[in-house]
């Protein structure tokens, strides 16, 4: 069972739902008027990015990107590595990227910046899950879900090794799956 590797429940999906919920709210009332772009960054915020945008009473057109950094990005933005591109031209756009976790920052300050290149009318990011705590590059987050303390989660989209991303919680993986 998966539950079985997972120490602790940190959100139920109830409380995930709520949460959404306020997001979607939030949002819709900021782009009064307007159609969003919605990004989802495959693949760990596939889950939470298409929640959100049954949550959106406005015009949305979705997208998704797979990106990755590599090696420490803090210096230049020439570290991240799209292995997924947009379908859609940004330019002149309110574009609104959708993310599961901003855990350093390294990725999305990256890609964020890869992004302003092609001149969007606006380009916000909207996070699940932040851990202030571990940032090393500085991101602004928009919208964001839950701030979360310095814990290996899965689930709602978020793997350890591929697994678990079906789990509707959010919880905090056992050290033992990853220390053996
Ligand atoms: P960073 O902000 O560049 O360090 O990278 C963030 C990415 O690392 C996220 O998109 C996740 O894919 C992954 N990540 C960070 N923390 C966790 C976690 O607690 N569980 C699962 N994946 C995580
Ligand atoms: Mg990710």
């Amino acid at each position: 069972m998966l539950m079985d590797d997972v120490e602790s429940v940190m959100f139920t999906p109830e409380e995930i739902q709520k949460k959404v919920a306020e997001l979607g709210k939030k949002i819709s009332s900021d782009y009064d008027g307007k159609e969003i772009i919605v990004v989802g960054i495959l693949k760990g915020a596939a889950v939470f990015t298409t929640d959100l945008i049954r949550s959106i009473s406005r015009p949305v057109r979705l997208d998704f990107m797979i990106a990755s950094s590599y090696g420490n990005g803090a210096t230049s933005s020439g570290n991240v590595k799209i292995k997924k591109d947009l379908e859609v031209d940004i330019k002149g756009k309110d574009v609104l990227i959708c993310e599961d976790i901003i855990d350093t920052g390294i990725t999305m300050s990256n890609l964020l910046k890869v992004l302003k290149t092609r001149e969007p009318a606006s380009l916000k990011l909207c996070a699940m899950l932040s851990k202030p705590s571990r940032r090393q590059a500085e991101v602004n987050i928009d919208y964001c879900g839950f701030e979360v303390p310095d814990e290996f989660l899965v689930g709602y989209g978020l793997d350890y090794a591929e697994n678990y991303r079906n789990l509707p919680c959010i919880g905090i993986l056992k050290r033992s799956v990853y220390e053996k």
